[in-house]
């Protein structure tokens, strides 16, 4: 058995292979207006009474408190020429948690949540359920509406690094 720091560092460089989507979690309403940087966004499913996706944010990020009050929240998609906005969202700018919102351009849904312009895809989500997993909120949606821009490919994040999907031959 590798002892706990060593399986960390394993999980941690397993994990960083994976390319994953990269999203803006926001929410907005009585618990205040928030967005998150996550890389967790995951469909849970189509075919239940609505569509579901699930978001896990860690419980010391502001977004994530902000979403269990509000109890909705939009998952915003971001497309490949978004790295700013991702970084911007990930607190890797100079820009305060409180002027985030005002470095970009958004609208605001049917459910009040703030819709990042030119993400490729936008899921506005009732709170469905959430459970608290150690460090991190599991934090389930039900999605009531999505917005589908013209650019359809999103940014990837993997090897620690942005990226883009390229489209492979069968001989490639
Ligand atoms: C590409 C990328 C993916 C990320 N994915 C997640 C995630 O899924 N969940 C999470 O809690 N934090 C994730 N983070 C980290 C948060 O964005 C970051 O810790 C957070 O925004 C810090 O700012 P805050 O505390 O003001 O929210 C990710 C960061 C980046 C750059």
């Amino acid at each position: 058995m590798p002892d706990a720091a060593d399986l960390r560092a394993a999980f941690v460089e397993g994990m960083s292979r994976a390319a994953t989507f990269v999203a803006v979690a926001t929410t907005d309403g009585d618990g205040g207006r928030a967005g998150v940087t996550v890389s967790s966004l995951t469909s849970v499913s189509a075919d239940g009474d609505m569509p579901s996706l699930l978001v896990c944010i860690n419980r010391q990020s502001p977004a994530a408190t902000a979403i269990l009050q509000n109890r909705a929240f939009c998952a915003n998609l971001l497309a490949e020429s978004q790295q700013g906005i991702a970084n911007l969202f990930a607190g890797r700018s100079e820009t305060n948690r409180a002027e985030r919102f005002d470095q970009v351009s958004w609208g605001v849904g049917d459910l009040g949540q703030p819709i990042l312009t030119g993400a490729t895809a936008a899921f506005e989500c009732r709170l469905a359920t959430a459970l608290l997993w150690e460090t991190h909120h599991i934090i389930v949606g039900r999605v009531s509406a999505v917005r589908l821009s013209g650019n359809a490919s999103a940014l990837l994040y993997g090897q620690r690094a942005y990226r883009k999907a390229i489209h492979l031959t069968e001989d490639s």
